[in-house]
């Protein structure tokens, strides 16, 4: 006789750990999220699609009918897509703050500056805590409430901190931050304090964060929220569908994404690889991934192993996100180049705080780690590799508002010393706002509006 199907068999043929490295498959994951075998990072994969793939057009009219629904589960801009993701016991148990629905933008101005006429932009800044990361925190922090965790815990750069902060509010858990101290910017950290989390800064910086946080969860009942958690990276790959449906299914030609610990380009290429498999779309955008030069872990990586071993870094950029020298996730991150063909490269501080300022005027702004992906672009155009006809969409990470002081001491020009060796910064002054401090007579800003428009006659209107 065939064994009953339980609630719990049910679920582990609906989707399971497998780890990266060996293959081997477990219907249950340690508290490390690392393979019993051999260490390696697990992801997670949907072996009843196998047996029975959900056909494209039913999941593009179910997810299209959803956005007609106000129930919470749908309201969500990622368990919209749940098809596509690990199922929860009940649809009250999605902790959700409606992330995801973020708007995709054109940016016309750095269109012309990068010199390609078809330049979008997928802005993760606009979800509910100001970053991408609420996408995986929910899918993440549902399963840690169900399965009864009442802490978890994170390392961060910051913005992590901030929404798993958020999320474990949400769902009546304690949560437990740690992070580099004096590396953050305090609109995450204040985050992580209003959100009530335990908030440790601990003197290091987030590779040593991440390392402790690893040892804590195999010694305390701790459940890990970094990207290290396979169930971040399920949610985080509602981006790319979510994207994909807002392009009416018609693929980009290329996606450009922020490079740190490397979690979130991992879980856009597996959506672009699942999207393909079931029919979703018929061709690749070539994912690339853009670092900064004082971090640059992964371009170092490929440019003198290969791939085949991770080279690790002492990272420093004013980027403070993506200031992370020996990324948990590169192995995932070089299949998804492989896969999709895209390219890796570095920006230097100043092409960030440039394309940082480009973005800004628009009238879209993002913190300096998104910024890299235009700065990317510019190199990815005078190298050829994306060519001037096609569509480019650069994942904006973070809002502008997560790093104010970065965008004061650019715009009052005290960001870069000239002795540090920010070379070419006084490019940077065309686009330098600083405010003015004025007598309060109408004179004085009569006299300064004048010179500010003798100053830029031509300030273009579109
Ligand atoms: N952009 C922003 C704004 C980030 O906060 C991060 C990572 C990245 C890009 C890089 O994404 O790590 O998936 O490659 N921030 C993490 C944190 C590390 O702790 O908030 P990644």
């Amino acid at each position: 006789m065939p064994d009953p199907i339980t609630p719990q068999s049910l679920t582990e043929i609906l989707f399971r750990f497998r780890c990266i490295a060996c293959g081997a498959l477990g219907g249950a994951a340690a508290q490390d999220f690392r393979c019993s075998q051999c260490g390696d990072l697990l992801e997670i994969t949907y072996p009843s699609r196998v047996y029975a793939a959900p056909s494209a057009a039913d999941l593009k009219s179910t997810w299209r009918s959803r956005r007609l629904s106000n129930a919470p589960i749908d309201l969500s801009g990622v368990w919209r897509f749940r098809d596509l993701l690990p199922p929860l016991s009940g649809d009250d148990q999605a902790i959700t703050l409606r992330e995801g629905n973020t708007p995709l933008y054109e940016l016309p101005r750095c269109a012309r500056i990068a010199g390609i006429p078809n330049l979008l932009a997928k802005h993760q800044g606009m979800n509910p805590t100001g970053s991408f990361k609420d996408t995986g925190m929910t899918v993440a922090a549902s399963f840690a409430h169900q399965a009864g965790f009442r802490w978890v815990a994170c390392a961060s750069t910051g913005n992590t901190s901030a929404s798993m902060a958020a999320y474990a509010a949400r769902g009546g858990m304690r949560s437990l931050v740690l992070v580099p101290e004096g590396k953050i910017s305090w609109s995450k950290l204040s985050q992580a304090l209003d959100y009530g989390a335990l908030t440790c800064q601990l003197r290091t910086d987030f590779d040593g964060c991440l390392r402790l946080l690893q040892e804590l969860v195999r010694r305390a009942p701790v459940y890990q929220l970094n990207s290290i958690n396979p169930f971040r990276l399920e949610g985080q790959k509602t981006l790319a569908l979510e994207l994909l449906e807002q392009l009416d299914w018609e693929p980009p030609d290329h996606i450009i994404v922020p490079g740190g610990n490397l979690g979130n380009s991992s879980a856009i290429g597996k959506a672009l690889l699942e999207m393909r498999e079931l029919g979703l779309i018929s061709r690749l955008p070539k994912l690339s991934i853009i670092q900064a030069e004082g971090a640059n872990a992964l371009v170092r990586t490929l440019r003198e192993t290969g791939g085949k071993r991770l080279v690790s870094v002492q990272a420093e950029t004013h980027a403070t996100a993506i200031r992370i020298g020996n990324p948990a996730s590169w192995k995932k991150a070089v299949h998804v180049l492989e896969a999709t063909g895209g390219a890796c490269d570095q920006v230097s501080e100043v092409e960030i705080a440039q394309a940082k300022a480009e973005i800004g005027a628009e009238g879209i702004g993002c913190e300096p780690a998104s910024a890299v992906t235009l700065a990317g672009l510019k190199k990815l155009v005078a190298q050829g590799f994306v060519q001037p006809n096609e569509t480019v969409v650069l994942v904006l990470t973070g809002s502008l508002l997560k790093d104010p002081d970065f965008t004061m001491g650019f715009h009052r020009g005290d960001l870069f010393q000239e002795t540090t060796g920010d070379r070419g910064s006084e490019g940077l002054k065309s686009l330098r706002r600083p405010p003015v401090v004025l007598n309060a007579t109408l004179d004085a800003v009569i006299r300064t509006l004048e010179e500010a428009e003798k100053l830029d006659p031509a300030h273009s209107h579109g």
